[in-house]
């Protein structure tokens, strides 16, 4: 982790003595934490990492996850952990590791107003500083741990992707799709859901981030899956679209036709690209269409430690592709009342363009009722 957080320090603009991080309760859980601390298990509420330039890094740990804490640190000579009880222990302690006049960086992006009043208090002549641009810089490229894990969670969604046609049947809630795909999930060895599951059925399925309910699969109706394995903090984020038969024909053209967008903006990735052209390659194919207007969100974003991990890929994104991103690209057509299809696959940015991470079929599927 010292070569992260050294990145880390050659990239605040302007310099800093400290990086601190703080967590709050679950789910605001500053997810940079594990990106300088690399420990296996815990949640780490209420606990705070100070890294210095030295790529040093010591962490004050609750007593909740102490052992693997440790344990971490055993594994990592450069890490210390020690033990804090409650805000107020944690905070004399920052103010004991960290000089009161420090230039202090904070990732703002992911503190809670409420931890900085706390931490504000502690050092009332500090020089705050935000990290949050030199953080999510570093952490748009992965590194080949990283990978191993995007990798690994990547397999996990595809493998469910694969079972999920084997799981349709009529009746069927999305609440139990949804069940059953994360359950499989972690039979693969997932640790987690990356996000809430969406499972939308017919005209749910027009909604991109629709939540399941009790409602029963119906032949003809199509179906949009978008899901996600924790590997090791490490998410990935996938799309499919089924035909549960017989369905209409326009819903073939459509899922087509988001096919063809996706192979569209696919091709523009490479590394030097801004992120727009991918976005707009797809809106393009999209748009010259009878169902044009009914992409209505960003191609994709960047995946990591978080499912939207601080880079986009829309329209207004200049910024250029780099090797070592790992992005999703993720078209879709949503015809409200009747139904949506969405493709998404998680790729990884190389320099001759980009490598699949996930690799469920994609083509139309029309699963028999
Ligand atoms: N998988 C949900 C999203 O990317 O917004
Ligand atoms: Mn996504």
């Amino acid at each position: 982790m010292k070569a992260r957080i050294r990145r880390i320090f050659e990239k605040l603009s302007p310099e800093a003595d400290a990086l601190v991080l703080l967590n709050s309760a679950s789910p605001h859980i500053d997810s940079s934490f594990f990106y300088v601390f690399d420990v296996p298990s815990g949640l780490f509420e209420g606990c705070a990492a100070v890294a210095r330039a030295d790529g040093s890094l010591t962490v004050l740990t609750s007593p909740l996850e102490e052992e693997s804490a440790q344990q971490a640190a055993r594994r990592d000579r450069d890490v210390s952990v020690e033990v804090i009880r409650g805000r107020e222990e944690r905070e004399k302690r920052l103010s004991e590791l960290v000089d009161a006049k420090s230039r202090i960086a904070l990732n703002f992006h992911e503190l809670t107003h409420e931890d900085f009043l706390s931490v504000s208090s502690a050092f009332p002549q500090a020089d705050w500083r935000d990290a949050s641009t030199a953080v999510r810089k570093c952490r748009m490229v992965k590194d080949a741990a990283e990978i191993e894990r995007l990798r690994r969670a990547a397999e996990i969604g595809s493998r469910v992707a694969r079972e999920i046609p084997s799981l349709l049947r009529p009746g069927i809630t999305e609440l139990e799709l949804a069940g059953e795909m994360e359950y499989r999930m972690a039979r693969a060895g997932a640790s987690g859901r990356s996000f809430e599951t969406i499972v939308g059925f017919g005209p749910h399925g027009a909604e991109p981030h629709f939540s399941p309910q009790s409602y029963g699969l119906v032949p003809g109706q199509s179906i949009v899956c978008d899901f996600g394995a924790l590997a090791q903090r490490y998410v990935s984020d996938i799309t499919r679209s089924y035909h549960f038969g017989p369905t209409d024909s326009e819903m073939k053209r459509v899922h087509e036709k988001v096919a063809e967008a996706q192979k569209a903006a696919l091709d523009q990735v490479r590394p030097g690209v801004p992120a727009k052209e991918v976005h707009l390659a797809a809106a393009r194919v999209i748009d010259a269409s009878p169902w044009k207007g009914l992409f209505n969100h960003g191609v994709g974003h960047s995946i990591g430690l978080a499912v939207h991990d601080g880079f986009a890929l829309n329209p207004r994104v200049e910024e250029p592709l780099e090797v070592g991103m790992a992005i999703t690209v993720e078209p879709g057509i949503y015809i409200a009342g009747k139904g949506g299809v969405r493709i998404e696959d998680d790729i990884l940015v190389t320099p001759a363009g980009y490598e699949f991470l996930t690799t469920a079929p994609r083509e139309y599927l029309e699963v028999s009722a």
